[in-house]
């Protein structure tokens, strides 16, 4: 977390109005979208009667249209705000929601859906009843971004745990949840699904950048707590996606298409979402992993706004370089097709970012990629570096920030007197749309007013990546053999009580080297029998044992220990019971 206070911009006289407008706005709807997304949390949520403890709704609203429905999608990116606020110490009772959120995703993860079982492919389904029974009705299915940004949710307040004296609570709880999302983005990121919006079967920007992440973070959430087996197959895929990441780049239009089917410009708020979701103070203006302030997100997050100034009635007679509302892609045409506030508010939240991260580094680069971006401002300017002692960088700086404003000021502008804030507002008139009291709505107020403020959620790894020369789906996936390794998946049969778990040790690395505190914890899923798959060096003689953990007490398998020899490849299979 770093806040980097925006003081030596200096505002020119004209600006003043629009910034302390848009300061005592967020100063009002700040709190008021706290209480809106809070009632939407079961448990203790006001406008949440029926709902299990924990679990978010996308929305009160029972009909035309139902959002009253649980998206795993949108339930962590509201988490997700919600936990980086509680890491930041701006409010230590929401550790009841975040504790009751990760009760409720475990045992989400194990309801059988039209997607599949936990263990073959049920982790895609992107909704759920409220009552956490599986939605059965048709829909657009799987979809892939949920458990990615499930994990990032839970490796957040994991990393506080750690800091906190609690690896406990992170390696016996929040691990295994993290651990089985991870393993379904591992295996399944280069397989097609739908997007963010639910419409397109293809791939998806959005989807492939949150998977990068998650991927990436969790190889080193993993690292800390001694789960090093996972290490490898996991940042294999990490770089893998990261390759595949940069196919979705158009040059010669400079932006990101959104998906690779659907048949549409793919100018689309998928790519600014993905900016921002993915956006690590520590990466700089990476364009490679498109931060926020990257050359490329900043020509396509100008190419997305443009794409909106003609077709809203709410836009017309505003200059080509003044904000304006924005929705999900040109071509929508759900409700008719209207601005989001959550969208609109995510143009202002990216450039919140660059504008951090630029003052952190002291200058700012103009490049060809991002010149049309930078010309909104000066159409005389040059591409060059400006340091942040030069007057070229306080006025393209004190511009973008104006401008960043200026789209709040449009969410300002058509948000009900009471503050509400439903899904959209309508391109003809600006009226509120469709759901009422959209969770995700509130959320993105929340974040786009701590970005304005310089705050950041952590790093996750982003500084420095390189991108393959040529990209690759193979690798030592989770369960799948990398080379010299097999692939030895442990199935044990053993009864336990609420709260214990059955954790593997032996006589290798990779079995963490018969220690019983790094030793690593298995799935549940198929209860009685626990499981957990391990690359093992090939051609090697193992000794390993089962360990049983309760209530801080650990209990080893009885003498003597148990043997396996790997063969020189592929995968194996033990199946032992608790004696
Ligand atoms: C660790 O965190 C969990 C979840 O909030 C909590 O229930 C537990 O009391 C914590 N343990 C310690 C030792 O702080
Ligand atoms: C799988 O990855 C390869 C290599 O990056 C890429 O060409 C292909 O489009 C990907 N397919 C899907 C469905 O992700
Ligand atoms: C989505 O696309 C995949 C790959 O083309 C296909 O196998 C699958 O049936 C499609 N799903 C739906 C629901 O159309
Ligand atoms: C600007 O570009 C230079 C050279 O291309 C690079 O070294 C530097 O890190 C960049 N700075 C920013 C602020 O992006
Ligand atoms: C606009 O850019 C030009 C060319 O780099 C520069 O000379 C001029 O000072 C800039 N204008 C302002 C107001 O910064």
């Amino acid at each position: 977390m770093r806040f980097i206070l925006l003081t030596a911009l200096c505002f020119g006289a004209t600006t003043w109005a629009q910034l302390s407008a848009v300061t005592s706005f967020l100063a009002t709807e700040g709190p008021i979208a706290k209480v809106g997304l809070l009632a939407n949390i079961g448990g203790s949520g006001s406008k949440s009667a029926g709902v299990k403890a924990g679990i978010v709704i996308a929305s009160p609203s029972k009909s035309s249209p139902d959002y009253f429905y649980t998206w795993t999608r949108d339930s962590s990116l509201v988490f997700k705000a919600v936990i980086d606020s509680f890491v930041r110490g701006e409010d230590a009772s929401l550790r009841t929601q975040i504790d009751q959120y990760v009760a409720s995703q475990a045992v989400q993860q194990q309801v059988s859906n039209p997607s599949g079982t936990v263990s073959s492919g049920g982790l895609g389904e992107p909704k759920f009843n409220v009552d956490l029974s599986a939605f059965t009705g048709g829909w657009g299915r799987p979809q892939r971004d949920g458990p990615a940004l499930r994990a990032t949710a839970l490796i957040a307040y994991g990393n506080w745990l750690i800091a906190n004296s609690n690896t406990t609570f992170a390696l016996s709880t929040i691990w295994p949840i993290v651990k089985l999302d991870l393993d379904y983005v591992a295996s399944n990121w280069n397989q097609t699904g739908f997007d963010l919006w639910e419409e397109v079967n293809s791939s998806s920007f959005f989807t492939t950048a949150v998977q990068h992440r998650a991927l990436r973070e969790g190889a080193a959430f993993a690292t800390k707590l001694g789960q090093t087996s996972v290490v490898s197959g996991y940042t294999s895929q990490a770089t893998n996606t990261l390759c595949f990441l940069q196919s979705y780049w158009n040059p010669t239009a400079g932006y990101v298409t959104a998906n690779t089917g659907g048949g549409r410009s793919g100018k689309d708020a998928n790519t600014a979402l993905a900016s921002l979701h993915t956006f690590d103070p520590s990466a700089g203006c990476d364009a490679a992993t498109f931060q926020p302030c990257s050359d490329k997100a900043l020509s396509s997050l100008k190419v997305y706004v443009d794409s909106f100034r003609s077709i809203y009635t709410v836009n017309s007679g505003i200059a080509a370089t003044d904000a304006v509302a924005t929705g999900r892609y040109p071509e929508d045409s759900y409700y008719g097709g209207n601005p989001w506030y959550l969208t609109t508010l995510a143009v202002a939240e990216q450039l919140y970012d660059a504008l951090t991260v630029w003052k952190a580094q002291g200058s700012l680069n103009v490049t060809a990629v991002s010149l049309p971006f930078f010309q909104q401002f000066n159409s005389t300017i040059a591409v060059g570096t400006y340091p942040s002692t030069s007057a070229i960088f306080t006025t393209l700086t004190t511009a973008v920030y104006n401008f960043a404003d200026s789209f709040v000021a449009v969410v300002q502008k058509y948000t009900p007197s009471g503050g509400a804030l439903a899904e959209q507002y309508t391109r003809a008139a600006g009226v509120p749309t469709s759901a009422a009291d959209l969770t995700w709505s509130y959320a993105s107020v929340l974040t786009a007013a701590a970005a304005r403020n310089g705050l950041t959620g952590d790093s996750w790894g982003a500084k420095g990546l390189v991108v393959p020369s040529s990209c690759s789906t193979s690798g030592s996936g989770s369960g799948s053999g990398s080379s010299g390794t097999v692939a030895v998946t442990f199935n044990v049969v053993a009864t336990t009580v609420y709260g214990e778990n059955i954790y593997l040790t032996g006589s290798v690395d990779a079995l963490q080297n018969w220690s019983p505190t790094n030793a690593m914890i298995l799935s549940p899923a198929n209860y009685p029998t626990w499981s957990i798959t391990v690359n093992l060096p090939a051609n090697s003689a193992i000794q390993y044992k089962y360990i049983r953990k309760y209530n801080g007490a650990t209990t080893w398998l009885a003498d003597p220990n148990n043997q396996l020899s790997t063969g020189a490849s592929g995968a194996a299979t033990v199946n032992d019971q608790w004696r």
